[in-house]
């Protein structure tokens, strides 16, 4: 019988020197489903890649005095060599560079157009290059950028637009027949209510203001806006579109596209849109993982809290780095990166629970038979408890699995990991040994220990590439029969005359106190050179960008004053695509402050809300009208927004910031 297909893909990253342990934790999170799913006999085909295309790419590459091309080749090696050392186990690397990609999303491009899913118009207004971004007359501040207060000049740019809204609806029922689609489900909910039920707009699927993408063939001035240019990747590395498109009928559609949550959108709305207007179907599945956050921000190059992979995994080995990524965090949600939770986690779970007990079920073994067990083997009144939890815990991990919650699996099998433990505390095997007539109640209690590892050394093989060797190594235990998936689930397959021969200490004791010294020094160290280099490159960088003091004192940070309002209104502005009027209660004052966020607040979806307000920025006229003060919202790497709030939803507006 032939193989069931399973199709996985990760984001395609954007180039960057330095990928961190956040983007790590994504693609690890990816490669164990890949593994696990070969090891339940699936036929794995899976992808990951690098998005090279766009302006901002094309400026460092100028900056650093290099083509684009250049200098995405000399990253993607950094990148590649990454995913070696986390053993991340592709079966295809694609670069948005590619030929074929780039002939395929030419070929995307012009189908939509003569179909007319993609038409030409225009949009007019003053354009900011930093910022990327245009304005109208009414929004600009005294003439310059309201953003970055830099001078903007007056485009009409022509772009082509992508009917995204024809497709609304059926994205909509789309979601609502296959309540699977989105995961977690709550991301599902959110884009339902948050983007598609409030209506999509066409989108801009091309540019002219830089070079650096996919011509659009029959309009050379054009190049295809990145995220179509991305999204298909995911077809164009089957070889859709070619003439040998045999990957593509044999793996399309995806079982599931493994994304973080800022990207939810673009490939829970965008993706499904342009595929119904190419007649395909769409992916199973969109898992959005959450992020990895150090001191509650999302890591991010800029702000400075990146943590390389590199030094983690130099110091602890890949395994225990997989590990902690994997137990720690349950995948959808945020979770904390912190150095000293990952020591804790390789002390008790990795040194004392399973080291342990491996190293000291081998331990007895020499020591009690001199390596070998006898073949007379006699029950004790502990087997049936192991046995059951050793061949029922499997079946949990299948489940938690299929569900792509990783933590819980690890939780299962951990679960088992400290059984056995208990088993061997239950047995005393160093009581037994001084009893000449409990020698086969010996040797049956070391065989179950023994074979309850050879279980946990398949479970494990997912997560922990490298580990379930050196476990097998000390058992003699020969890949095959007794390493399948399958075998877990059956009881005694060692050998009853087990031999056993001491190897290396699977994960050694830290010490916390020394160790967390140590590896401040070593990640500091770390960024300093990629905070040089980047320093470095900024100022190679042609762009005269002002300067960004790095440091204020606490009294400069003082001169902000900051405090809680609550939204009373939230308005639509005539003319402005991306201001909202609002509203806002502090204290007992009432303040007009727009502000820039339509793109993530709907108008009203704000009121009734706690927000940080600037209370002190100077007024300035926003849209022929004074703005008083600024609220104040994160922006993750694309430009997408959200408002900051409360933690106590008892707070008072008027209350202080400090
Ligand atoms: O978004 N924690 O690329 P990218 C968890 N090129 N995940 C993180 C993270 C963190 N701290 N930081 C980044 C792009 N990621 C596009 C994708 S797909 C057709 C195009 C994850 O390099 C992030 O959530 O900015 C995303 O899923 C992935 O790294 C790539 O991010
Ligand atoms: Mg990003």
């Amino acid at each position: 019988m032939a193989k069931e297909k399973f199709y996985i893909t990760t984001p395609i990253y954007y180039p960057s020197d330095k990928l961190h342990i956040g983007h790590s934790y994504c693609t690890v999170a990816t490669d164990t489903m890949a593994r696990y799913k070969r090891l339940r006999g699936y036929d794995v085909m899976f992808l990951t890649g690098t998005d090279e295309h766009g302006q901002k790419i094309e400026r460092i590459a100028n900056g650093q005095g290099m083509t684009p091309k250049e200098y995405t080749d000399k990253i993607v090696v950094g990148i590649k060599e990454l995913w070696k050392t986390l053993c991340i186990s592709y079966d295809k690397f694609i670069r948005t560079t590619d030929d074929y990609h780039i002939k395929i999303v030419q070929k995307i491009f012009k189908q939509l157009y003569d179909q007319g899913d993609i038409y030409k118009s225009s949009y007019e207004g003053w354009y900011c290059t930093p910022c990327e971004s245009f304005f109208t007359e009414h929004q600009l501040v005294d003439g310059k950028c309201p953003d970055c207060g830099r001078d903007v000049e007056l485009l009409k740019e022509e772009s082509y637009f992508f009917r995204l809204s024809k497709y609304q609806d059926r994205i909509i029922q789309y979601m609502e027949e296959n309540p699977e689609f989105l995961q977690p489900n709550t991301r599902q909910n959110e884009m339902i209510n948050n983007f598609l039920k409030p209506g999509l707009e066409d989108l801009a699927v091309s540019r002219t203001s830089f070079k650096w993408g996919v011509p659009v063939e029959f309009d050379p001035g054009h190049i295809v806006y990145v995220w179509v240019d991305a999204l298909s990747n995911y077809i164009t590395a089957l070889g859709y579109g070619t003439d040998d498109d045999s990957l593509f009928q044999k793996y399309w559609p995806a079982d599931v596209h493994v994304v973080g949550k800022e990207i939810v959108r673009f490939h829970a709305i965008i993706w499904p849109a342009m595929l119904m207007a190419l007649n395909l179907p769409l992916p199973k599945k969109i898992f959005g993982h959450g992020w990895l956050v150090i001191n509650g921000g999302k890591m991010s190059k800029s702000v400075g809290n990146v943590v390389d992979p590199n030094v983690l995994v130099n110091k602890y080995g890949v395994d225990a780095i997989r590990y902690f990524l994997l137990r720690e965090i349950a995948f959808g949600q945020d979770g904390n990166f912190s150095n000293e939770a990952l020591i804790q986690r390789i002390n008790s779970d990795l040194a004392n629970d399973l080291g342990n007990l491996v190293s000291r079920t081998v331990g007895m073994i020499e020591k009690y038979f001199g390596g070998t067990l006898p073949a007379e083997h006699a029950a004790t009144d502990f087997d049936e408890e192991l046995k059951a939890v050793a061949l029922s815990t499997t079946e949990k991990v299948e489940t938690a699995m299929e569900k792509m919650f990783f933590s819980d699996a690890l939780i299962e099998i951990w679960n088992l990991v400290r059984r056995t433990n208990k088993y061997i505390d239950e047995t005393q095997p160093w009581i037994l040994c001084k009893d000449e007539s409990k020698q086969a109640e010996l040797a049956n209690a070391l065989y179950h220990v023994a074979e309850s590892i050879r279980i946990i050394s398949v479970l494990i093989e997912p997560f922990m590439p490298n580990t379930p060797e050196k476990i097998r190594k000390q058992f003699f235990i020969e890949n095959g029969e007794a390493t399948s998936w399958d075998s877990t689930k059956t009881w005694g397959i060692l050998p009853v005359t087990l031999k056993v021969q001491k190897g290396e200490t699977l994960f050694p004791r830290i010490d916390m106190k020394k160790e967390l010294e140590e590896l401040e020094a070593a990640i500091k160290a770390s960024q300093a050179t990629s905070i040089a280099n980047q320093q470095k490159a900024a100022q190679e960088q042609k762009a005269e960008e002002p300067e960004t003091p790095a440091e204020i004192t606490i009294d400069d940070f003082c001169k902000v004053q900051l405090k809680v309002g609550e939204v009373l209104e939230s308005k639509e502005v005539e003319g402005s695509k991306k201001l909202l009027r609002n509203v806002i209660k502090i204290g007992d004052e009432e303040r007009v402050i727009f502000s820039g966020i339509k793109d993530a607040y709907a108008p009203g979806a704000l009121v009734g809300k706690r927000v940080v307000v600037a209370y002190n920025l100077k007024p300035r006229k926003m849209m022929g009208e004074m703005s008083y003060g600024m609220i104040l919202c994160a922006e993750d790497g694309d430009g997408k927004l959200s408002i900051l709030t409360t933690d106590d939803p008892t707070f008072r507006s008027g209350s202080d910031i400090s």
